[in-house]
């Protein structure tokens, strides 16, 4: 088994130069999976609002649906260190619902650290938070909590002005005691910038390859998508084609008959037969053991 990543690990990470693979995951046996593969950090995001909820955007995702994704997460005890994501409106009202809401995330759902969106305005409830012992994780640039502020999700921090006050909020979180902070949606000039400005590791997505680590989602790269996805996407498999495939399969052999085949089938007991001992022929498959899925 892998050692255990926590958020030294995390720091040491961007000390030592090596890059940090980051990626979602919203349940048990895909945690269990990626875990196999040397990821380091695994973020059960709000974007579950979208991949596993349908809804538009992230701002319906509730604690609750959090809550529920993270305990999933966590039970597949993953090397990597578990990120929660903080909903929108969890952390935005007071600094008192937000350390209780971190709170909950950890004692409720078992995440290691918590990851919010916002500059310096959230200084005072990532000082709060930490001081409740639960590291935290800051997320500057294209901010989906923020869309309507925003007006879309647009690149953020392209003008001069703009991108000078997130180097300056950048500095704001790392001065608060985050252990990293994700970049979204900024031109990659300005996450490199912001990478050589602070101590503490940057994760990108759709930042560019100068950051100290890269973040997706999980459905997005397996190509498991309704909608066209942004450029910054990569697709390593079309597995949303390949399930398509399987299930049509399956239906096409159900419909013909063809499934279920005899090596999928059970067959009656053959029965004793008499007077031998230690000849007993009758299955020992009660439909229930591990003998009922071969
Ligand atoms: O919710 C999420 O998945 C995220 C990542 C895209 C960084 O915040």
């Amino acid at each position: 088994m892998r050692k255990k990543v926590t958020k030294n690990t995390i720091l040491k990470m961007k000390r030592s130069g090596e890059k940090i693979a980051a990626i979602t995951s919203y349940d048990f046996l895909s945690t269990k999976i990626i875990d196999q593969t040397g990821i380091d950090l695994i973020l059960v995001g709000d974007s579950l609002g979208m991949v596993i909820m349908g809804y538009e955007n992230t701002l319906p995702v509730t604690m609750e649906e959090i809550i529920h994704h993270l305990k999933a997460v966590s039970r597949a005890r993953p090397s990597a260190i578990v990120v929660g994501d903080m909903p929108f409106m969890s952390y935005q009202a007071s600094v008192e619902d937000a350390v209780r809401n971190a709170g909950r995330l950890v004692k409720e759902g078992g995440a290691e650290s918590v990851k919010l969106e916002g500059g310096e305005r959230y200084v005072p409830v990532i000082e709060a938070i930490i001081h409740a012992s639960i590291p935290v994780v800051g997320h500057l640039g294209l901010t989906p909590q923020s869309l309507h502020q925003m007006g879309g999700y647009r690149i953020q921090g392209r003008d001069e002005e703009s991108a000078a006050k997130m180097v300056r909020e950048a500095k704001a979180l790392e001065r608060a005691g985050c252990f990293a902070i994700v970049i979204e949606g900024v031109p990659y000039q300005l996450a490199d910038t912001i990478t050589e400005s602070i101590s503490i590791p940057t994760i990108g997505i759709g930042a560019g390859s100068h950051c100290d680590g890269q973040v997706l989602v999980l459905n997005d790269m397996l190509g498991i998508h309704e909608e066209p996805l942004p450029r910054f996407v990569k697709v390593y498999d079309e597995i949303g084609d390949r399930m398509r495939d399987a299930v049509s399969k399956y239906v096409e052999e159900v419909k013909e008959g063809k499934f279920p085949s005899i090596e999928h089938s059970y067959s009656t007991p053959r029965k004793k037969s008499a007077g031998r001992t230690g000849d007993n022929e009758e299955s020992n498959d009660s439909g229930t053991g591990p003998e009922s899925n071969k």
